[in-house]
């Protein structure tokens, strides 16, 4: 909660400055002074100055940068006032004596100790001690979420040598990382902190699921000891500083499913993909764990939520199998009002589902060890949104077995619940979702926004209103959704929705019907978008957005998968890119571009430091999908590439091999603002309160929600007659 928010719901009197502020607006404020300053007569004189030495060209509450046009150009681009620098290349050494990165002899030996592949969430941890606030000294934490073995490999056989390079390609790292005075920032390769973590790094196998038969297996006949993790995409941490890695489509690795023995498939695959015969990275031609005709049982030590303690390099990293197992994209935590730990997650496939898992323990803060297990035990549940009407309301169902349809014989215990979240979901009735992937909360408003980065293939429904068939984005273009907490309470069963985001391009400025709340669509074409309310003329188009983060204030960033493919100029793919949205106060749904990506990427990662001043983001396979269109509104074509001719030259190895320009890499980067201040706010004070929701009163379920987290919404409806509060330019 911003100060100003603090001091206007709290009852607590801020200084006279800041209420003025909250209630008037800054800029406002400063026309005053300059008419005389009779309005702040009364105001500090430390404020007073502080107000006068920099007058602002934002109101508060709006993004204080110019957006990036679109770009379809193979380069990373900046907004004007920012820079960038790759901090950490796949590659790159990270254990101390790690051999320099030869992609043309590369050996599973070295890339244990280098940088993996495919940089996704990212996350800043301070030093020197877990509950350190520092911004310019920490653990920086990557996902490496998967192998390309085209992009890898000059010529790719699946040998076995090939296969340990993927398996410790893949995991996860730890770098210690540091700013210095001039903003710049660097990792330290030296660091007894720094680690990696493979898919084969052993790890425990706790909570409810350990110890089932359901996953013993030969190499682990006690079920207890996985070796490693696969396909972590989002993640989060916890308040106890630890990281929370989602291991996300795990079954692309498993072989041979036709066949397996009879009577596995129903517990280990169903509801998943894994391949019928040989998969394409060939590992289980070399390893019989992911044979499923050999090991029908490894499948499902898979598909966890991993936790990982970054300030012990010798600790184990625990599988917490009481989050359930499906495709997990993030692990977002909040602290409910009643203490205990609530982690969001998206299950990233169409028509699966959000989840949340609430600890029955409480976080304890001032007793560290004493949280290290909460995550052991702990209530899953789904989310039904109520889509039979237009009320924006919702429930969170228990996965439980013995209530409801969770008996036998269709589950036969809670493991079998968890081990199949899935089809306990859809016993349930929750609501089928387009891709839902990110989730995070928001610190200000304890608002908790999904993002749906969207299918074509998907049930539509009113909180998924988009209809199927668009020539104009083959894969869909997404949307966000905002769930209000009953009370706030992010343990409860109950909470409001509304639409806060539909992205896409706005074809025609004012085009989407007027006064029409978007979560009353039952279906939205493609050119029906909506930005929170805001002008959809003035934002920067964004579509399949795919993860997001919040500031300290309250900003919310977002990063694409896949924008290429959505959205069009000159008969180019807009390419991934980086993306603030301004979600409180005048400027709801105000989105501006901050970084567009090379050629054939996808955007993930976004973290920013406590500070709000750096943000690190990662570039994910630059110059592999590669869309174009053969004539403007079709369907685009996309071009997957390979080592010899990538998509992009961006951040590439040296030319080796006849490979020239040589072998584009992922990497973790970090933004900041050269004029060193806040990446999304910096000039002027953080939003104003009381203008959190565009909720029209008219749906009584989101008002009791939103009325419900403390006061804090001024319910009116966006769309209807409003001042633009933007500066006349
Ligand atoms: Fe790995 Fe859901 O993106
Ligand atoms: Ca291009
Ligand atoms: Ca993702
Ligand atoms: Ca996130």
């Amino acid at each position: 909660m911003s100060k100003a928010e603090n001091a206007e719901t709290s009852g607590e009197v801020g200084t006279f400055q800041e209420v003025l502020e909250a209630r008037f607006g800054r800029r406002q404020l400063l026309r005053g002074v300059a008419k005389g300053g009779g309005l702040l007569a009364a105001a500090p004189v430390v404020a007073l100055a502080a107000a006068c030495e920099d007058p602002p060209g934002y109101e508060p509450g709006e993004l204080t940068f110019e957006s990036l046009a679109p770009s379809t150009a193979d380069g990373l681009f900046v907004a004007p006032g920012f820079a960038a620098q790759v901090l950490i290349s796949w590659g790159d050494p990270v254990v101390p004596g790690a051999p320099a990165f030869d992609v043309a002899n590369q050996t599973g030996a070295a890339q244990a100790m280098q940088a993996g592949f495919n940089h996704d969430y990212l996350d800043f941890r301070p030093l020197p001690a877990w509950n350190a606030v520092s911004s310019d000294h920490g653990l920086l934490w990557i996902n490496h979420e998967y192998t390309d073995s085209t992009m890898m490999f000059g010529t790719f056989t699946g040998s076995l040598a090939q296969t340990d390079v993927e398996l410790a390609a893949h995991g996860g790292t730890i770098v210690e990382v540091m700013r210095a005075g001039d903003g710049t920032w660097s990792y330290n390769p030296s660091s007894a902190f720094n680690r990696r973590i493979t898919a084969t790094t052993p790890i425990i196998l706790s909570g409810p699921v350990a110890g089932d038969a359901r996953v013993m297996t030969s190499a682990d006949p006690s079920g207890t000891m996985v070796l490693g993790m696969l396909n972590n995409c989002g993640g989060g941490h916890t308040p106890w500083g630890t990281i929370l890695t989602a291991e996300e489509n795990f079954d692309q690795y498993f072989g041979n499913k036709t066949t397996m023995p009879a009577g596995y498939a129903n517990t280990a695959c169903a509801t998943f993909g894994p391949a019928a015969g040989v998969t394409e990275r060939k590992w289980e031609t070399n390893y019989s764990r992911f044979d499923l005709a050999v090991e029908p049982n490894e499948i499902l030590r898979f598909g966890w939520i991993v936790e990982i303690d970054p300030y012990d390099p010798a600790s184990t990293p625990k599988k917490r199998t009481a989050m359930g197992r499906f495709k997990h994209e993030a692990a977002s935590g909040v602290v409910s009002p009643g203490g205990k730990f609530v982690s969001y997650s998206g299950d990233d496939q169409n028509n699966q589902y959000i989840y949340k898992f609430v600890t029955n323990g409480t976080v304890n803060l001032s007793d560290r060890a004493s949280n290290m297990d909460l995550l052991d035990n702990g209530t899953l549940y789904v989310a039904k949104f109520d889509v039979s009407g237009l009320n924006g309301v919702g429930t969170w169902l228990p996965l439980t077995f013995g209530t409801g349809p969770l008996v036998s014989p269709a589950f036969a215990d809670q493991n079998d619940v968890l081990l199949r979240a899935r089809q306990a979901a859809a016993a349930l009735g929750a609501t089928k979702m387009t891709r839902p992937e990110d989730i995070d909360v928001n610190p200000v408003n304890g608002k908790v926004y999904c993002v749906m980065t969207g299918n074509r293939s998907g049930e539509t429904n009113v909180a998924n209103p988009r209809t199927s068939g668009s020539s104009i984005a083959a894969q869909g273009v997404g949307h966000v959704i905002e769930i209000t907490e009953t009370s706030g309470d992010h343990a409860g069963t109950s909470f409001a929705w509304e639409i806060l985001l539909l992205c896409g391009e706005p074809l025609t400025a004012g085009s989407n019907p007027v006064n029409a709340p978007p979560f009353a669509m039952a279906a939205a074409p493609d050119n029906v978008t909506w930005y929170g309310g805001y002008w959809e003329d003035k934002v920067a188009p964004m579509a399949r957005p795919d993860n997001v983060a919040f500031d300290s204030a309250g900003y919310m960033f977002l990063t694409t998968d896949g924008q290429p493919s959505a959205l069009q100029r000159s008969l180019d793919g807009v390419n991934g890119a980086l993306y603030a949205c301004a979600v409180t106060g005048p400027f709801r749904g105000q989105t501006k571009a901050i970084a567009y990506g090379p050629d054939g990427c996808e955007v993930t990662g976004p973290f920013l430091t406590p500070d709000d001043k750096s943000l690190f983001f990662a570039i994910q396979h630059p110059g592999v999908d590669v869309f174009s269109w053969v004539s403007a509104g079709t369907s685009p074509t996309s071009v997957t590439k390979s080592i010899g001719s990538p998509g992009s030259a961006w951040n590439t190895t040296p030319a080796v091999g006849g490979l020239t320009p040589g072998v584009p890499r992922s990497a973790a980067l970090v933004l900041r603002r050269t004029d060193g201040k806040e990446i999304a706010y910096g000039e002027v004070p953080a939003p104003p309160v009381g203008l959190v929701s565009g909720v029209p009163s008219s749906f009584p379920g989101l008002a009791a929600g939103a009325a419900a987290i403390g006061g804090l919404v001024a319910l009116r409806n966006r769309r209807m007659p409003l001042e633009d509060p933007r500066p006349a330019s």
